[in-house]
C-alpha cells in the first residue's frame, strides 16, 4: 500500500533550509509545498510566500519545517503551527531549550509530532537514539563533544598550531558557527544542546541558566602547549548525570587523556555518548555542523513523520534542580589572580599554569566567575 505524500512548508531557505529543499526535491514520498521567505526566490520551483498565515490556513500542509533559527518569529510560527494541528520539525535549539515544556505539552495536546533531531549533534542520529534507548532501559549519563565550531578551533590549534582567530574565521567560512559566534565560544550553544539532551534522556525539565558553563574565549596558544606537554588533548565537553533528586550538568574545556575517543575527534565532528544501565556507554559520531549533515537529520524527522511517528521523544516533564557539588575533578588553571583558595589547592606548577587537586565542579566554576582565567578539567 502506498503512503500518502508528505506536504511540507519550509520556513527559511538558508544554509540548513536550502539543504532540506535539495534533499526533498530528489524524493518521491514528500514535497515542498511552500517556502516562507521575505524576498522573492524565483529559483525555487514551489510556492514562495512571505505571509505565514497562508501556510497556516492551508489544510494540505502536513508539516512545518522551521529553519529560520533565532527566537522571533520562529517561536510564534512554531506555536501557531502546533495549535493548528500541524506537525513541526525544527533545528532550532534556542527555541526548544527555552520553551521546552510549553512546546512538548502543546504537541501532546494537539496530537501532533514535534521533532528537533538536527538541534543537537548536527547530522548525528542522537536524539532519536536517546528515544530508542529509553524504550529499553534508563539512561544514567550523557556526555561528549556537542559543538562543531569549538572542536574545529581546538583541533586546528592542536594539530596545525593555527591561531585562535584564524581557526574561528575558517569555521565561520565553512558555515559551522552561529550567526553570532560568541554563543559557540562561550558554551551557550552547547548548553542549549545539553538541556534538550538531558531533558529527553532523564525525562526532566532543567533550567538552562542553572547549568554551569565555561567556554574557550580566554583560551590562549600557551594553554594548548601546556595541554600537549601533559600528553593530553583539549576538548569542550558537556556532561550530565542523573542523580537522586537532581541532575549534575555542566560544560567546560577538558584536557582529555589522549587514549579517550573524544581526544581523537577532528574538525567539525561531534562525539556524544549515553550510558545505559545495562548496555554501558554507547557513542554517536559524525559531523556536528554544516549544511548537509544538519539537513540530513531534518530529513530523518520528515521520514519519521511520514511513517506515522507520534509526539515528542518523551512526554516526561519533571522539574529537576541542577547540583554539581558531588562531581569532583583535578583542574588546570592559568590566571594572574592567584589567591588563597587557589594556592591551597595547587599540586603542580607548570610553565604557564597550575594543576589543582580535585575540586568540585561547583567550586571551580564559582571561583572562575570572580577571577579572569582559563581552566580545564583533567579527564582519564
Ligand atoms: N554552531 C553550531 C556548532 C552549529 O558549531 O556546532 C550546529 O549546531
Amino acid at each position: 500500500m502506498g503512503r500518502k505524500l508528505l506536504r511540507i512548508a519550509l520556513l527559511g531557505c538558508g544554509t540548513v533550509g536550502g539543504g532540506v529543499y535539495e534533499f526533498v526535491r530528489d524524493r518521491q514520498d514528500m514535497v515542498i509545498s511552500y517556502v516562507l521567505s521575505r524576498r522573492p526566490r524565483p529559483e525555487l520551483s514551489c510556492k514562495v510566500v512571505s505571509d505565514f498565515s497562508v501556510i497556516l490556513s492551508d489544510p494540505e500542509v502536513d508539516v512545518v519545517v522551521e529553519a529560520i533559527g533565532g527566537m522571533d518569529p520562529a517561536y510564534e510560527y512554531v506555536r501557531s503551527a502546533l495549535e493548528a494541528g500541524k506537525h513541526v520539525i525544527t533545528a532550532n535549539k534556542l527555541l526548544i531549550a527555552a520553551h521546552y515544556r510549553e512546546l512538548v505539552e502543546l504537541a501532546d495536546k494537539h496530537h501532533v509530532t514535534l521533532r528537533c533531531s538536527a538541534a543537537v549533534g548536527g547530522g548525528i542520529p542522537w536524539l532519536a537514539n536517546l528515544e530508542r534507548t529509553l524504550e529499553q532501559e534508563p539512561i544514567t549519563r550523557i556526555s561528549g563533544i556537542m559543538n562543531g565550531t569549538t572542536n574545529y578551533i581546538l583541533d586546528r590549534m592542536h594539530c596545525s598550531d593555527a591561531a585562535f582567530e584564524e581557526a574561528l574565521l575558517e569555521a565561520q567560512h565553512l558555515g559551522y558557527a552561529e550567526a553570532d559566534p560568541s554563543s559557540d565560544l562561550n558554551g551557550g550553544d552547547i548548553r542549549r544542546k545539553l538541556v534538550i539532551s538531558a531533558n529527553i534522556a532523564f525525562g526532566c525539565v532543567l533550567r538552562e541558566e542553572d547549568i554551569a558553563v565555561f567556554g574557550i574565549e580566554s583560551l590562549r596558544a600557551e594553554d594548548i602547549q601546556a595541554c600537549k606537554k601533559l600528553g593530553r588533548v583539549c576538548k569542550m565537553i558537556a556532561s550530565a548525570r542523573n542523580l537522586d533528586g537532581c541532575v549534575a550538568a555542566y560544560i567546560e574545556p577538558a584536557f582529555m587523556n589522549s587514549q579517550l575517543h573524544e581526544a581523537a575527534v577532528p574538525l567539525n565532528f561531534n562525539l556524544i555518548s549515553l550510558t545505559g544501565e545495562h548496555i554501558g556507554k554507547q557513542s554517536f559520531y559524525g559531523q556536528g555542523a554544516g549544511r548537509y549533515p544538519t539537513a540530513y537529520n531534518v530529513l530523518q524527522d520528515c521520514v519519521d513523520v511520514r511513517n506515522g511517528l507520534q509526539g515528542f521523544y518523551t512526554n516526561k516533564l519533571e522539574d529537576r534542580p541542577v547540583d554539581n557539588s558531588s562531581v569532583v575533578r583535578p583542574y588546570y588553571v592559568r590566571t594572574e589572580r592567584v589567591d588563597e583558595w587557589l594556592q591551597k589547592r595547587v599540586v603542580k606548577i607548570l610553565d604557564c599554569g597550575v594543576i589543582l587537586k580535585p575540586v568540585s565542579v561547583t567550586e571551580m566554576h564559582a571561583w572562575a566567575k570572580e577571577h579572569p582565567c582559563f581552566f580545564a578539567s583533567l579527564r582519564d
